[in-house]
């Protein structure tokens, strides 16, 4: 019983998703400047996940391969702008697809912010009328093999409520 309860805890099986992305539709609809907006995200999505240790946006330059580091909370990282290619940020990038990395010590392309991180997911948000990349939600953990099917739901599904504040910030 006891080891069924640290396994929910470890595998974040005891977080509300559901709730939690119905208090951020009622945050991303607030009146305001898009940029305080996601900032607010990153506060309330990190106060609600305790296994998100660093969350932020990596927003995609107009007109060049190159992210810039957009609204965060957590370690600040000297990965304030990452080219397309680079990291797992840049991978996720150029591929416009998902990474989800169990364990960034066997990760060859990977760009360190921290030693104390051990998993990380990258969720690209497209543009919903090009298809293009507007930027991304970059999420570390210091807990191995955090990232479960639930999060990289709910994360996509983050993606796309965030994807016009994210436009609104591009450079
Ligand atoms: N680890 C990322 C760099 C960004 S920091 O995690 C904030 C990467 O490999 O692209």
């Amino acid at each position: 019983m006891q080891f069924g309860c640290i396994l929910l805890a470890l595998s974040g099986a005891d977080i509300n998703f559901l709730r939690l992305e119905t208090e951020v539709e009622a945050l991303l609809d607030a009146p305001g400047d898009a940029r305080d907006r996601l900032q607010a995200l990153c506060a309330l999505i990190k106060a609600s996940v305790p296994k998100y240790d660093w969350f932020g946006f990596y927003v995609a330059r107009r007109g060049e391969r190159l992210l810039d580091l957009g609204p965060f909370v957590g370690e600040p990282t000297e990965h304030t702008f990452i080219p397309f290619g680079r990291g797992i940020c840049g991978q996720a990038a150029e591929s416009r697809t998902t990474f989800v990395v169990d364990d960034v010590s066997a990760a060859s392309n990977y760009l360190a912010c921290s030693l104390r991180v051990k998993s990380e997911i990258v969720v690209p948000i497209l543009d919903s009328v090009s298809g293009d990349l507007a930027g991304e939600i970059d999420i570390d953990s210091h807990t191995l093999a955090t990232f479960a099917v639930e999060d990289r739901n709910f994360l996509e599904r983050l993606a796309i409520l965030a994807a016009s504040d994210v436009q609104a910030i591009r450079q």
